[in-house]
């Protein structure tokens, strides 16, 4: 198994640089989706601080449905558009919202949820998935932290899908 080790306190670019490089080992030469999306969940949820839920909603089917994430249960299905989930499917881009009970059509699966950050994954020009974060701390994802997860995400994609 790949060592890791990365440090959660240097600064973003060099901590993204760490973070990025590790999830591209982990998923090079692997061509299931599904495992590489547990082990990126995985390594977010054990370097990313502040986090109360990571992973991935896969599109299936014109909806977004559960897939590997770390955290609480959570909602199995939901609607392209619908929350901040569905918005970042909807819309192509990066949806990062300071106070999720502030955003219309929030979703709440776990009650703790305060911010969230969720990245479109994009594979050959079609959304296929998202990536969600979520924070029990109010405002907790700094512009720096969507420019970082976008770079991974686009780092892997191709891995993803
Ligand atoms: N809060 C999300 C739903 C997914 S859970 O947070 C895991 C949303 O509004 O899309």
């Amino acid at each position: 198994m790949l060592e890791i080790a990365i440090n959660s306190d240097q600064p973003a670019d060099e901590f993204y640089a760490d973070l990025i490089s590790s999830a591209s080992a982990l998923v090079d030469g692997e061509v299931d989706a599904i495992a590489n999306m547990a082990n990126i969940a995985a390594l977010i949820w054990q370097y990313v601080p502040g986090l109360n839920w990571a992973g991935f909603y896969r599109v299936v089917d014109g909806e977004l449905v559960l897939g590997p994430f770390q955290g609480k249960t959570a909602c199995i299905r939901i609607a392209i558009g619908a929350g901040v989930c569905g918005t970042a499917a909807a819309t192509g881009e990066a949806q990062r919202v300071a106070d999720v009970h502030a955003f219309p059509g929030h979703i709440a699966c776990d009650a703790d949820s305060r911010s969230e950050l969720v990245i479109p994954v994009v594979h050959e020009g079609r959304i296929i998935a998202v990536l969600d974060l979520d924070s029990p701390l109010p405002d907790h994802f700094r512009p720096e932290d969507e420019t970082g997860m976008v770079r991974l995400i686009n780092a892997i994609a191709r891995n993803l899908g």
